[in-house]
């Protein structure tokens, strides 16, 4: 029995040795320092309290990005940390989405931390959110519409109709087209509605319109337009008689006054060119030389 004891202490003896050595050369030789810190990468595996020789450690992408490549995990071999090969990129997002009458300005880029900016087409406008970015999960928001200008009514006026009115709202691009039941239409007969939700002028009006008088130039005749009843719109033409020379233009139109425009013109009698001269009247005792009658400056 005394035997068996002292071999049992042995045994326990030699045992503890052994563990004292063991934990010896592993405190020596196979023990790692703090895994080091890597930009764009986390540790996932949870650090224990010793970092022991064949220990191997697991890292993962931050958030928004991805593995492009490279291995996750580093090793304690020989009291070294292996190098970490892991190499992330940004995610992308892909496309943020089509949009009716708009499209995505993607020109930042649709990678993670990029934004995309909805932009409608001419003539539409947005409905929604306008930007989406890329987030770690995806574009977030969602796609927003465009949708059709709209402008109010087109207006009633007196004396006139639409001949055109449309169905309903009246959107960007429609045309409507004004006539007179009574009088002459004066501004634009044609509204268009616009991309700013307005029309593109007033509407026209119509105006009494009674005609322009008949009208003769002295010393000059019409070569068109001989009337003797002028309604607007209506022109006349002169010319001059031999020896005269018309001043102003040569037309003229019944306007919307029910005056004729321009002007009209003058016939002047052609003159030989005479030189004048220039007379000071004063308060002298000298009389004014008579100037010739009829002279016209040349400048
Ligand atoms: C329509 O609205 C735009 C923008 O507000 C303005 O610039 C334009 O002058 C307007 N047009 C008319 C005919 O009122
Ligand atoms: C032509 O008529 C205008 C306006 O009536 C006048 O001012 C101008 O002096 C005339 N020109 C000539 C060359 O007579
Ligand atoms: C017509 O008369 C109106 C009001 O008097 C005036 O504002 C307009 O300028 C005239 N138009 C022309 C072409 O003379």
């Amino acid at each position: 029995m005394p035997g068996r004891n002292t071999n049992s202490a042995d045994n326990v003896f030699m045992i503890s040795l052994c563990l004292g050595l063991a934990l010896l050369i592993v405190s020596v030789t196979g023990q790692c320092g703090n895994p080091p810190d890597y930009p764009d990468v986390i540790m996932v595996t949870q650090p224990p309290l010793d970092f022991v020789e064949g220990l191997t450690i697991t890292y993962a992408c931050q958030i928004g990005y991805v593995r492009k490549s490279g291995s996750t995990t580093i090793t304690c071999t020989n009291s070294q940390w292996s190098h970490l090969t892991l190499v992330c990129e940004r995610r992308s997002c892909g496309s943020p989405g089509e949009i009716l009458n708009g499209r995505f300005n993607t020109d930042e880029g649709v990678l993670f931390g990029d934004k995309a900016y909805a932009v409608c087409d001419e003539g539409f406008q947005l409905v929604g959110n306008g930007v989406r970015n890329c987030l770690a999960a995806g574009w977030d928001g969602d796609i927003p519409r465009c949708e059709i200008v709209k402008c109010p009514d087109p207006p009633s006026i007196v004396n006139g109709e639409i001949t055109n009115r449309p169905q309903g709202t009246v959107t960007f691009g429609t045309s409507i087209t004004y006539k007179c039941t009574k009088g002459i239409l004066v501004g634009n007969r044609e509204l268009v509605c616009t991309k700013y939700g307005n029309y593109s002028s007033a509407p026209p009006a119509c105006k009494d319109h009674k005609g322009c008088p008949s009208v003769q130039v002295e010393n000059g005749h019409k070569t068109a337009g001989l009337g003797p009843v002028y309604n607007y719109g209506d022109f006349i033409a002169f010319a001059c008689n031999p020896g005269y020379i018309l001043n102003g233009t040569d037309t003229v139109t019944c306007g919307v006054n029910e005056t004729w425009e321009p002007e009209l013109p003058t016939c002047q009698k052609v003159t030989p060119t005479t030189t004048t001269t220039t007379t000071i009247t004063t308060t002298t005792e000298v009389p004014p030389t008579p100037s010739p009658g009829n002279v016209f400056n040349h400048y």
